[in-house]
C-alpha cells in the first residue's frame, strides 16, 4: 500500500521543520563559511585561496535564497549519479520554494547542494566542511569515553573467560545477559542524543552530563517504547540454534556516537550474537556530524595514542576547557585496549565499512527496494539491521505526519511487511515531529505539559527516545 500520510513541510509553523529551516540551517551555513575561511587562510596551496572565495560566495548565495524564500533550484551537475534523482524529485514536487517544501527533501538537498560547491572545485573536492567540529566534539566526550572504555574492557574480558559463577542457573545467567544486552543497546541509543546539527550551542558540561552512567539510569524513563528484550530473545534463539550471522549498523553521527556503535558492535561479536558487523557510513559531509569513512579511521587512530589525543588542546578548544587531569595509566591502558581490539576486528574483516550513495539521497526508506534494489538485497543477508538516530528514523517512516499510535511496521512501508526479509531495529532519540508505535494518550499527555499543545515540541529535543523493532524475516 502507498503512503497515506503527508510528509512534514517547512511551511508548517507547528512543526520542527519550520524552526529548522528558519533558525538552524542559516547557522549551519554560516559555520560552513567560517570553516572554509579558516582553511583558506591556513592553506599553502595557491589555488585554495581563490577557489575558497568562490565557495564562500556560493554558500552565502544559498543562505540568501533560503532566508528570502526563493525557489529551490536544480543542483549543478558534479558527476554524481544522485544529482539526476535530486533534480527529478525537485521537478516532481513542482519546484517549491524553501519554505514550502517537504522537510526531508529540503534538508537533504541543502547538504547535497553544499557539497557540490566543493566537488565542483579543483582543490577542495574532498574537503569535509564539518570535520573540525566533529573532532572537537569527540574530545569533549572524554569523560564518558574513559568510563565506557573501562566498562567495555571488563565486559569483554568476562565474556572471554566465560566468567559465570559455577552455581549460576541457566535462568539467572539468561536474565543477567538480557540485562547486559539491554544496557548495551541503551548506551548506543543515548550516544545519539549528542549530535552536532541539533545541539548547536551545546556546552562541554551538557555533553558530559548526557553521557554519564547515572544519567543513563535516570534516562530510562524517557524511553517511550523499548523492544530491546525482543531483540535479545531473537538473537539468543539464533545463537542457540547455531544460526549466527552478520549484523549491520546504519550509522548516524561520528565521534561519541560512533564510539558507542563500536562498543555495541564489539559486544555483539564477543557475546556470540554476530559473526561480523557491517557499518554503513555516509559518502559526503552530511547533517553536520554524520560519519564519513575518514571519521571511522580517525576514531580508531585517536585511540592509538589517547594521551596525545585527549590531553593536548587542539581544534579551537579554548585553554580553560582543557584543565583536566592527564589520563591515568589505567585509563590510557583501557583506551589502548580498545585500539588494539577494534583495529584487529577491522583487520580481520569483522568490522567492515560499506558505503552506499543511497544513504545520501533524499529518498525515504519506503523507496529503498525500488531506488537501491542491490542494497535492499544486501540488507536481507543480514540477521539484523540497526538504524541509528533521528534522520534514519525519519527516513524509515517517510517523515510523514503519522498518528503516533500507528504501528511501527505500518509506518515503515515495504520494510515493515511480513516477510520483507529485513529485520529493522531503530535506536532513536527524538529530534523531529514524527513518532509512531506509542500507546494511546502518550503523545497527548506529553503535549499537554507544553503551553503550545499544537506543536509536538517534546519530540524535538533528543530528551525522549524509542527502541523499536520489526522482524521482517517472519
Ligand atoms: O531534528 C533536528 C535534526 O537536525 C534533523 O534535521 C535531523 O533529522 C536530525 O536532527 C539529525 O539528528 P541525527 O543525527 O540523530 O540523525
Ligand atoms: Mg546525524
Amino acid at each position: 500500500p502507498g503512503l497515506t500520510e503527508e510528509p512534514y513541510r517547512t511551511s508548517d509553523k507547528n512543526s520542527f521543520a519550520y524552526v529548522s529551516a528558519r533558525d538552524r540551517w542559516p547557522v549551519i551555513l554560516t559555520q560552513a563559511v567560517d570553516d572554509v575561511y579558516k582553511h583558506r587562510v591556513d592553506s599553502e596551496d595557491s589555488n585554495h585561496g581563490p577557489e575558497g572565495g568562490k565557495i564562500i560566495a556560493k554558500i552565502a548565495q544559498l543562505k540568501f535564497e533560503l532566508q528570502h524564500n526563493r525557489l529551490i533550484t536544480p543542483l549543478e551537475d558534479d558527476g554524481g549519479d544522485d544529482i539526476r534523482g535530486y533534480n527529478e524529485e525537485l521537478d516532481k514536487l513542482g519546484n517549491p520554494k524553501w519554505f514550502d517544501a517537504p522537510w526531508l527533501f529540503a534538508e537533504c538537498y541543502l547538504y547535497r547542494r553544499l557539497n557540490t560547491f566543493f566537488t565542483n572545485s579543483e582543490t577542495w573536492k574532498t574537503h569535509d566542511v564539518f570535520h573540525v567540529r566533529k573532532a572537537a566534539a569527540f574530545r569533549s566526550s572524554r569523560a564518558a569515553v574513559i568510563e565506557l572504555a573501562s566498562k567495555y574492557r571488563q565486559i569483554i574480558s568476562s565474556l572471554e573467560n566465560s566468567g559465570d559463577p559455577a552455581d549460576t542457573t541457566d535462568g539467572a545467567r539468561e536474565e543477567r545477559e538480557k540485562k547486559l544486552f539491554t544496557d548495551m543497546c541503551e548506551i548506543c541509543l543515548w550516544g545519539n542524543a549528542t549530535d552536532l546539527s541539533l545541539l548547536t550551542s551545546l556546552t562541554y558540561a551538557d555533553i558530559q552530563q548526557l553521557q554519564e552512567h547515572n544519567a543513563r539510569e535516570e534516562a530510562r524513563k524517557y524511553i517511550l517504547v523499548n523492544h530491546a528484550d525482543k531483540v535479545y530473545d531473537l538473537l539468543k534463539k539464533q545463537r542457540d540454534e547455531g544460526k549466527v550471522g552478520r549484523i549491520d549498523i546504519v550509522l548516524d553521527n561520528s565521534g561519541f556516537e560512533l564510539f558507542v556503535d563500536f562498543i555495541l558492535g564489539g559486544y555483539l561479536l564477543a557475546a556470540g550474537f554476530a559473526t561480523e558487523i557491517i557499518f554503513h557510513p555516509k559518502s559526503l559531509p552530511w547533517f553536520v556530524s554524520d560519519v564519513l569513512p575518514g571519521d571511522f579511521m580517525s576514531l580508531i587512530n585517536a585511540l592509538r595514542d589517547p594521551a596525545s589525543y585527549f590531553d593536548s588542546p587542539r581544534d579551537g578548544r579554548s585553554a580553560d576547557k582543557v584543565q583536566e587531569t592527564p589520563l591515568s595509566d589505567s585509563q590510557e591502558s583501557d583506551l589502548k585496549y580498545l585500539f588494539s581490539e577494534w583495529s584487529e576486528l577491522h583487520t580481520e574483516g569483522k568490522f567492515l565499512l560499506r558505503p552506499n550513495r543511497f544513504w545520501t539521497t533524499a529518498a525515504s526508506y519506503w523507496r529503498l527496494p525500488s531506488v537501491a534494489p542491490q542494497l535492499f538485497q544486501d540488507l536481507k543477508q543480514s540477521e539484523l539491521v540497526i538504524f541509528k538516530g533521528d534522520l534514519n528514523y525519519r527516513k524509515l517512516t517517510a517523515d510523514a505526519a503519522w498518528n503516533p499510535t500507528t504501528s511501527f511496521s505500518k509506518a515503515i512501508g515495504e520494510l515493515g511487511r511480513l516477510g520483507s526479509g529485513v529485520r529493522v531495529l531503530a535506536l532513536r532519540t527524538c529530534k523531529a515531529d514524527v513518532v509512531v508505535g506509542l500507546d494511546d494518550e502518550v503523545d497527548a499527555e506529553l503535549r499537554s505539559g507544553d503551553s503550545e499543545e499544537r506543536k509536538r515540541k517534546w519530540a524535538w529535543t533528543g530528551k525522549w527516545a524509542v527502541i523499536q523493532f520489526w522482524d521482517g524475516k517472519l
